[in-house]
């Protein structure tokens, strides 16, 4: 059995109990599946883990992405395929410089959103583990987009209950100043549409938005664009996050259905924060599930 202890008014929960670097039994996996429905984001502290033990537990979850780096190619850390580096360190073991590319793509991370929206088939969960942190700051900050779905005018639900959003990459790291991708990159990265109300399996709606999300389809695009901003803005109500204070060896999992979250500021050219995500992928994209759900 394992203990799970809300932390915070409506998502969020820390689970105790269990070692995840183990394999785990049909039961205990639908208990922490059970409780990853309830709170959407959850943190296991204190799990040492190797990164195939990562990948090991984040496959309960599903199929993991490979990792495709869409930045211009400059020599990376090794890592397994399927871990996606969100250090601030270089191939040599080093903080990376300041004008280091993959830093300067990452700083992306830093505005609200949700993983891999921009795919045709877009990100279930992301399951990201910690084995140095900065001594301040580098909080992972997250929002409940089920609880900020439910807080909506009725009118406001009504406008956008049918709305699809195309999501782009290229646009959202353009708001983050990074625009250094190479021509095969720019055409492998083609938008993708996504709902704007996702139906989360678990029973609830949630609004469905990330710095990606560049237009509302069939709206002119400056009004899309105050659209999107406005419900951004209406989400990331301070009621409606969590921001988490990361020590070494914490495994979080968010549900990138209903959440989205960023990462704040810590002092990145002289302390060491080291990272790796896994990415879960969804089944099939959101629009075309809705559309079969219809059927
Ligand atoms: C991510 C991400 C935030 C952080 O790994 O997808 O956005 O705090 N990370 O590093
Ligand atoms: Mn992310």
């Amino acid at each position: 059995m394992i203990t799970v202890e809300r932390k915070h008014p409506t998502f969020f929960a820390e689970v105790k109990g269990v070692d995840i670097s183990k394999p785990l039994s049909p039961e205990l996996f639908a208990e922490i599946l059970t409780a990853f429905h309830d709170n959407a984001v959850l943190v296991f502290r204190d799990q040492p883990l190797t990164h195939q033990q990562h990948i090991d537990f984040s496959t309960n979850f599903g199929p993991l992405f490979e990792v495709t780096n869409y930045h211009r190619k400059e020599k990376e850390r090794a890592l397994p395929s399927k871990l996606t580096d969100i250090s601030n360190i270089d191939h040599t073991g080093a903080i990376q410089s300041g004008d280091n590319h993959q830093r300067h793509f990452n700083l992306g991370n830093r505005i609200w959103h949700t993983d891999n929206t921009f795919k045709h088939v877009p990100a279930r969960c992301s399951l990201l583990y910690a084995t140095e942190v900065p001594s301040s700051g580098g909080e992972t900050e997250f929002a409940d987009m089920r609880a900020a779905y439910d807080a909506l005018p009725q009118d406001r639900k009504d406008e956008i209950e049918e709305l699809v959003v195309e999501h782009s990459i290229v646009y959202s790291r353009q708001r983050a100043g990074y625009d250094d991708y190479t021509d095969g990159a720019r055409t492998e990265l083609q938008p993708a549409q996504q709902v704007l109300v996702r139906y989360h399996p678990a029973g609830r709606k949630a609004l469905y938005l990330a710095s990606h999300a560049a237009r509302v389809i069939g709206w002119p695009e400056a009004e899309g664009r105050v659209l999107l901003d406005e419900l951004t803005e209406f989400a990331t109500q301070v009621k409606f996050t969590y921001a988490h204070r990361w020590r070494a060896h914490d495994l979080m999992i968010w549900d990138n259905r209903c959440t989205m979250h960023r990462s704040r500021p810590y002092p990145d050219t002289t302390e060491r924060r080291v990272m790796q995500r896994t990415t879960v992928s969804d089944e099939i994209n959101s629009v075309e599930r809705r559309a079969a759900e219809a059927a």
